[in-house]
Parts: structure tokens; sequence; C-alpha cells
């Protein structure tokens, strides 16, 4: 009697044991489901339940967002009427940021974080990037432009803010990772660098 009860424990032991270490696609056992199950929609995902079976609805149309800036002077750098860049820096924008002092610092910042790379310091366009991508056959034309150029200096101010946030032919967008003060700050030191840098006739004042 006693080896029969040892036999059926080890049996099960044995069977019970079988089961441990794999893996399963059955849902796990669970007595007390609780709220473990409740039906959703993943991201992404098909619907049945709406007509264009999009999971996931569009924002309704015309609708921003509380923190979205909403003068499109300041946000796209355009002028009220779409017709053309804004010249200069919004007013307000060196105001919220305490002054130009305190734009030009921030924008100082922000320029050796995003564009040193490639721009280099003094925006000359022998960032780090460059020097390595000109080893590479090919590469070199990716170069950065010179901020330096005429036709950078001459550009409107609104062009430059929409050069870094849209990007422009090989160069990649830095709207997505910066703020729009932010932006309107590398304006202001883009300016300040090319000012170092520019060379005036004698009798021109700034
Ligand atoms: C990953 C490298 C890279 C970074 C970082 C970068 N740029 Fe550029 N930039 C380029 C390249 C490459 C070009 C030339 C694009 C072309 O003409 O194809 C360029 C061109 C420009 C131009 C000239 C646009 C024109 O109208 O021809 C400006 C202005 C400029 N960059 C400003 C900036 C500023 C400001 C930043 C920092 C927010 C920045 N870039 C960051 C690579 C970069």
């Amino acid at each position: 009697m006693r080896a029969a009860i040892l036999t059926t424990a080890v049996l099960a032991a044995a069977v019970l044991g079988g089961c441990r270490g794999q893996t399963t696609k059955e849902t796990p056992v669970t007595f007390i489901r609780n709220m473990h199950d409740q039906p959703r929609y993943d991201i992404q995902s098909y619907s049945d339940y709406f007509d264009d079976h999009r999971t996931m609805r569009l924002p309704v149309e015309g609708v921003v967002s509380r923190e979205a800036e909403i003068d499109v002077r300041i946000a796209k750098g355009r002028t009220e009427d779409d017709a053309s860049w804004v010249l200069t820096i919004p007013q307000e924008v060196t105001d919220r940021a305490g002054g130009m002092g305190s734009l030009l610092e921030r924008g100082k910042g922000r320029y050796t974080i995003f564009c040193t790379p490639c721009h280099d310091a003094t925006g000359s366009g022998q960032g780090i990037v460059a020097k390595r991508a000109a080893g590479i056959p090919g590469a070199g034309a990716l170069a950065p432009t010179s901020l330096h150029l005429d036709r950078i200096r001459h550009m409107p101010d609104g062009q430059l803010y929409g050069t870094i946030t849209n990007g422009i032919r090989n160069m990649p967008p830095y709207g997505p990772q910066t703020s729009v003060s932010d932006r309107w700050a590398i304006v202001a030191y883009v300016r300040a660098l090319e000012l170092s840098q520019a060379s005036f006739a004698p009798e021109q004042k700034l």
C-alpha cells in the first residue's frame, strides 16, 4: 500500500513537473479573472466599428493643442498673409525670452548642441560630421553650407527659422527636437555669429 502511494506521488510529480519550463500558446489558467481581459483596440489596428476601419481617430479639423503657438509669424516664421518670411525675429519672442541678451545666451547653447556637429562652432560648415564625411567617397556632396555666405546673411530671419524647423535638401529638420522659442534663439545666435565674421567697409556702421 505504501509503495502504491509512493508510486502515485512520483508519477504525479513527474506529470505535473513535465509542464514546467515550456512555452504555450494557451491562455494561462486564472481562476479569478477580475479585469484581466478587457476588449480594447491596439494602435494602428483594424476596426470593425468605424466606417473607415481605422482604430485611431483623426483630430477634428482645425483643432490645435493648448500648447501650440498660434501666431503664424512666431510658429512658422511667415507673415500673417503667408506671402513671405518675416524679416526679423518677432519682438514677442525676444520679450518672452527676457531680452536679446538671454535669447542669445540660450541660442548659443542650443546652437552648440544642434548645429555645431555639422556647421562647426564658427558656422563655417567644418563640423566633425563634415570632416568625417569628407573622407568617405560620395559623402562630400553632403557638405553643410557655410552660414557666412552672403545668401544666408541676407536671408530673412523667418526663412532661417524655417530651415531649422523643416530642414532643407540634405539637412534634416530640427523642428521635432527643438521648441519654437529655442529655434528663434538659434536664429538670433546665428545672426550674431554672422556679424562676428562680417567684414565691413570702414565707413559702414552696424
Ligand atoms: C547633420 C548635419 C547638420 C546639422 C546638425 C545642421 N545642419 Fe544645417 N545644413 C546641413 C547640410 C548638409 C546643409 C546643406 C543642405 C543642402 O544644400 O543640401 C545645411 C544647410 C544649412 C543652411 C543653408 C540653407 C540654404 O538655404 O541653403 C542653413 C541656414 C543651416 N543649414 C542652418 C543650420 C542650423 C541653424 C542648424 C542647427 C539647428 C543646422 N543647420 C544643423 C547639415 C546640417
